[in-house]
């Protein structure tokens, strides 16, 4: 019997698999890129969505299948993977899941949504909950093409439209590892007061942003005793994670940060071990949002 499934972005199997390992949830089967677990839901940050509720039920008809669904609540998200024909045809006899994109810093939507794959001509896998409120947990947002210097500012306006808090006006952040300025561009258009820290220089129209100041030298060489405390502090880095972690517990030790939002990057291997880390620490959200390549976003908030 499935009572649990969660959903890997393409190419992140393994790592999800890993988790599943690491908490003892064991894995059915696999559904394409949805892993079938028969134990009860457990924290896996490699999954994009995990399907906290899920249960197979027969389809003798597709109108059969629709209406089950429908019996059990209105909005459904579909994970299109078999029988293609027959599973848009149920899909159509359900409400259509709105996916306009989010313009940023608009909330993530609340309504309730649940989640549903054909696994055979004749029966499907259905949860009513699931931990993402976008479709097969894709955010997609409404993208400005001219502002931001890179494409990196998706990644951290996924992490604030996920952790649904971001920087206020007058509020200051530290963004290490700042260049080219993308996640910088985000926190000054937030209206917060962002020091950028970088061994990079930053892009010129994005360091002439009101509420922007510059410090191009390596943010491990900071003493977080001797900064002012800042609101908010941001690491989009590229270094090994335990030097991460390393970091980000100095600051949190001296109480120089209220706020963090870090990625933890990967090259090579996996580090499970130190991402297991962050994820102990007390309050900690630890998520591969689906823009996150090989690479998890860390969250503490005060
Ligand atoms: C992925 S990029 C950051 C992209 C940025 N968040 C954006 O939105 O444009 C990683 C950055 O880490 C910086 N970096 C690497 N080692 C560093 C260090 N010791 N101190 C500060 N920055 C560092 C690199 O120079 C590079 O600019």
């Amino acid at each position: 019997m499935i009572r649990s499934a969660y959903l890997a972005a393409e190419g992140f199997e393994a790592d999800l698999a890993e988790d599943l390992h690491r908490a003892g949830a064991r894995i059915d089967t696999w559904h394409g890129r949805l892993a079938l677990s028969p134990d009860l839901p457990v924290t896996a940050p490699w999954a994009l969505e995990a399907w906290t509720d899920a249960r197979e039920i027969a389809v003798p008809s597709v109108k059969a299948g629709a209406d089950a669904l429908r019996t059990i609540q209105r909005n459904w998200a579909h994970y299109p993977l078999l029988h293609h024909r027959r599973s848009m045809l149920l899909a159509e006899r359900l409400p259509p899941v709105k996916a306009r994109p989010l313009v940023f810093p608009e909330p993530a939507p609340t309504g309730h949504l649940g989640a549903w794959t054909l696994l055979a001509t004749d029966r499907m896998l259905a949860s009513p909950t699931k931990t993402s409120p976008f479709v097969n947990g894709e955010v997609h947002f409404a993208e400005d093409r001219e502002g931001p210097p890179s494409r990196a500012y998706l990644k951290l306006w996924e992490a604030l439209t996920r952790i649904g808090r971001h920087p206020g006006p007058g509020e200051t952040c530290l963004d290490l590892g700042a260049s080219p300025g993308g996640w910088t561009w985000v926190l000054a258009r937030l209206g917060a007061r962002v020091t950028a820290v970088d061994k990079a220089p930053l892009d010129a129209a994005i360091a002439a942003m009101p509420g922007v100041s510059c410090r191009q030298e390596s943010a491990f060489g900071l003493d977080p005793r001797q900064e002012v405390p800042v609101d908010w502090l941001f690491s989009d880095i590229i270094c090994y994670p335990d030097r991460l972690l390393g970091l980000v517990r100095r600051w949190m030790e001296a109480g120089a940060a209220r706020n963090f939002v870090c990625t933890l990057k990967f090259q090579g291997e996996t580090d499970h071990a130190t991402a297991a880390e962050f994820a102990a620490i007390p309050g900690a959200c630890l998520f591969h949002g689906f823009h996150n390549k090989h690479e998890l976003t860390f969250a503490l908030l005060a």
